[in-house]
């Protein structure tokens, strides 16, 4: 019996994936970038059993059984084993039980499948002493799951190649490049989203004329621009980005048919209020972000922390949504 457990964390996008020019392949059709959190509060934690005596590979989803012929999971480990360390030997042929747990809401659009996949194909490689860039084979399970594969601030090149070779994530920079960087996550529902983000960027695709002018007239400059802002620590330029590439994104899901309503009238009096706080700063202060889902990501430095909680806790009581975290 070999036992190894592996943790990975939450990451966040500031330039969006939406849309996939290869279903199987998961290959996208523009770049993204994100920011991955710490795993102090956020992270999904994947252990994993194999044995020579177990009959049948097993799977667990936050305690629950469930079915282990899920084709992405599949896909994962069938691309771990071909890279797997010749010296594994029969360990390749032993069945697996696999227990994957989230400490946040699961598909409430917090990037659960993307910390999840990349906890269980690191967890893999770590099995099978699998050496070298895995982002490809998470991303196998989950698009944004590649990008939970580094820390820091992560860019997922769409890649050119059919095969998806060169579709994976790297390192724009370290977490601790920018260490004043911080997101407050406030969960405005963590009920199951209606409409996955597999399904409503399929819909996307094969209806939304704005999807594809986003795609190759819109995100490789702002892919550019939020790279130099991150460089320079140039937080009004990195705010600015995010909120027009979330609010683009979400121009898309209502120019999808029929339409995908992701964030709510709470999520929109977030945008408000944001916007509101800004203008009465006189400078950027805060960025939100919003991904397939109505609950708020905001980013904004250290220093102006304990403000801006204050303000979303009188604006809405802790017994009301959204709920702090
Ligand atoms: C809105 O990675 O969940 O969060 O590849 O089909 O599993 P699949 O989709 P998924 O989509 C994430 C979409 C997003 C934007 C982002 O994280 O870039």
């Amino acid at each position: 019996m070999k036992t190894v457990t592996g943790i990975a964390p939450v990451n966040i996008a500031v330039v969006k994936y939406w849309g996939k020019r290869d279903e199987d392949l998961i290959l996208p059709i523009n770049d993204s970038l994100s920011c991955t959190l710490s795993t102090d509060f956020m992270c999904a934690k994947t252990t994993i059993m194999a044995s020579p005596t177990f009959p049948t590979h097993r799977f667990w989803l936050n305690g629950k059984e469930s079915d282990f012929n899920n084709e992405r999971l599949n896909n994962c480990l069938t691309e771990i084993r071909k890279r797997a360390n010749p010296k594994c030997g029969d360990l390749l042929n032993w069945k697996l039980h696999i227990c994957s747990e989230n400490n946040f809401p699961t598909a409430a659009g917090l990037a659960s499948s993307a910390a999840g996949y990349a906890a269980l194909v690191s967890t893999l490689s770590a099995l099978y002493n699998v050496e070298g860039d895995i982002s490809a084979i998470a991303r196998r399970g989950s698009g944004s799951a590649c990008r939970s594969i580094y820390g820091g601030f992560v860019r997922w090149n769409k890649g050119a190649k059919p095969g998806g070779e060169d579709s994976i994530a790297c390192q724009i920079a370290s977490a601790s490049h920018w260490p004043e960087m911080r997101v407050l996550i406030l969960v405005v529902s963590d009920d199951q989203k209606k409409y996955s983000s597999t399904s409503g960027m399929k819909q996307s695709v094969l209806t939304s004329e704005l999807l594809k002018h986003r795609a190759e007239k819109i995100v490789p400059g702002r892919v550019d621009e939020i790279i130099k802002a991150i460089k320079l620590k140039n937080f009004e330029a990195f705010a600015k980005i995010t909120m027009q590439d979330s609010n683009q994104f979400h121009a898309i899901c209502l120019d999808t048919y029929p339409p995908c309503f992701y964030m709510n009238d709470v999520s929109r009096m977030i945008i408000e209020l944001v916007h509101a706080y800004n203008d009465y700063q006189g400078a950027t202060k805060v960025a939100y972000t919003f991904d397939a889902g109505p609950n708020a990501c905001l980013y904004l430095l250290q220093n102006d922390v304990d403000e801006v909680a204050s303000l979303i806790n009188d604006i809405f009581p802790s017994n009301t949504n959204p709920k702090k975290h």
